[in-house]
């Protein structure tokens, strides 16, 4: 598969021009790669109106994952989730509320792009809970939403997979979307993979009509790069897709991010399924190695180990703290599970460390798990969007109860709010928020 962005940066670096354009650095090695981070010059297209060596990359992709087309994000997936809203709302029917039905896991972007946007939220409840991160919801509950709703959203929005691996029935809620006329949204940032599994497990082979995918979280992709993918079945969203991305975006992007974007179609063209499917297997070979040694790991879409460390007799933390002594750094921990994330590019020598530390963790007795007040619905006193623009003052969580939240609180990783910016405080949610670590919050000040 041709690369023709990272083509054409190599040859401009190697072509001794006289660089009297940004950046300020001149190709002159500070870091090591400014010889190739050039700016939007003669021949290197326009990210936003590409029509040039991006618009063919791109086209790449969108082979690659199967998709009507496929947009390059160079500020991660938190650029690309804006994006997908705005199209969405700008596509709703003139009588349709600007409402979204959402699953209450949504990354922090997604209430930067309701505050943006404009829109209201209506969420949908997780049945049980273990954890923040999750918010497990059946094709049947969507479906009974949607009927009680005294009219439709314009989109369905959920976030597969979360942080502790699970992934939801897409299928199941993309034939129910459909049902409805509505366009299902999926927040995969942890799943660009997805789409070399054997089957598919891509959002967008299952139905959704958009999603996004942080290349950069388990392909070889540079931090920042992700990816906008319509569906075939959605594709008249294409024509406003670059003007919603730029509504929200730098207008310098970064061509390292672009290169990478670029060589990693390549790479996935590469005979990636093959390698990935053996990765699986001995990944796989791993985690039973693990249970073997008094581990409890949950089930989790392939790349992720998840370990729920109560029962072994110690929190997450704790277990994240002992990986950290021992040289291995966990993506995610809280009170009760740590999260591994895993990619071809982890050779057998990683995971034999990983086994090795995970032998010499002694096994004490089981834990209580960590009590959280479960996250139920609460009074929205005012728009997201009000409260973000809001005149807010910082208090301590405990004084906050009965008080109208400002900003998103979010415990980060994972980067999920605890209380949303308009609702009414409660007693759970301030637990909850202590229980995350969070003291402070921002309340809106009338
Ligand atoms: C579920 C989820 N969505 C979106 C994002 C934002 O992705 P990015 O870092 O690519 O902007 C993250 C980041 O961690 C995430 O976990």
């Amino acid at each position: 598969m041709r690369t023709p962005i990272a083509d054409f940066v190599r040859a401009y670096a190697n072509s001794g021009s006289v660089r009297l354009h940004m950046p300020g650095h001149k190709g002159k090695a500070f870091l090591g790669c400014e010889p190739l981070d050039i700016t939007e010059i003669n021949g290197a297209d326009v990210l936003y109106s590409a029509h040039g060596i991006i618009d063919e990359s791109e086209r790449n992709a969108s082979h690659l994952f199967k998709t009507a087309h496929t947009y390059y994000s160079t500020e991660g997936s938190t650029l690309a989730i804006k994006a997908m809203l705005m199209l969405a709302m700008q596509s709703r029917k003139s009588d349709t509320p600007p409402v979204v039905l959402a699953a209450r896991n949504v990354h922090r972007a997604f209430i930067s792009a309701a505050a943006l946007i404009d829109f209201s939220v209506e969420w949908l409840y997780p049945a049980k809970t273990e954890s923040l991160c999750e918010c497990i919801v059946s094709a049947d509950a969507v479906e009974g939403v949607l009927r009680n709703m005294p009219s439709l959203p314009f989109a369905v929005y959920i976030t597969s997979p979360d942080y502790l691996g699970n992934i939801a029935d897409v299928e199941g809620i993309a034939r129910v979307c459909e049902r409805h006329g509505l366009p299902l949204l999926v927040d995969n940032a942890h799943g660009a993979y997805l789409a070399f599994t054997s089957p598919t497990l891509h959002p967008i082979a299952l139905g959704a009509a958009m999603c996004v995918d942080s290349a950069h979280k388990t392909l070889p992709v540079l931090t920042g790069g992700a990816y906008l993918h319509i569906s075939e079945q959605f594709s008249r969203y294409a024509e406003n897709a670059r003007s919603a991305l730029s509504l929200f975006a730098s207008t310098s992007p970064s061509y390292l991010v672009l290169q990478s974007l670029d060589l990693c179609n390549a790479y996935l063209a590469d005979s990636y399924t093959e390698r990935l499917s053996e990765f699986v297997k001995g990944l796989e070979l791993a985690k039973q190695k693990i249970r073997s040694i008094g581990f409890s790991i949950r089930l989790s879409e392939p790349l992720k180990i998840v370990l729920d460390t109560v029962e072994f007799g110690y929190t997450g933390n704790e277990v994240a703290q002992f990986l950290r002594e021992n040289n291995i750094e966990a993506e995610y921990a809280d009170e009760k599970f740590v999260t591994l994330m895993l990619t071809p590019e982890n050779d057998g020598e990683d995971i034999s460390r990983l086994l090795l530390a995970l032998a010499s963790l002694e096994k004490r007795e089981p834990i209580k798990e960590p009590d959280y007040p479960p996250l139920k619905p609460t009074e929205q006193v005012i728009s997201i969007r009000e409260a973000v623009f809001s005149p807010r003052r910082r208090v301590n969580v405990t004084d906050s109860v009965g008080k109208i939240c400002a900003d998103a609180a979010i415990s980060c990783p994972p980067a999920i709010p605890i209380a949303i910016s308009g609702e009414r405080i409660t007693e759970d949610l301030a637990a909850l928020l202590t229980a995350y670590g969070i003291n402070e919050i921002a309340i809106v000040d009338c």
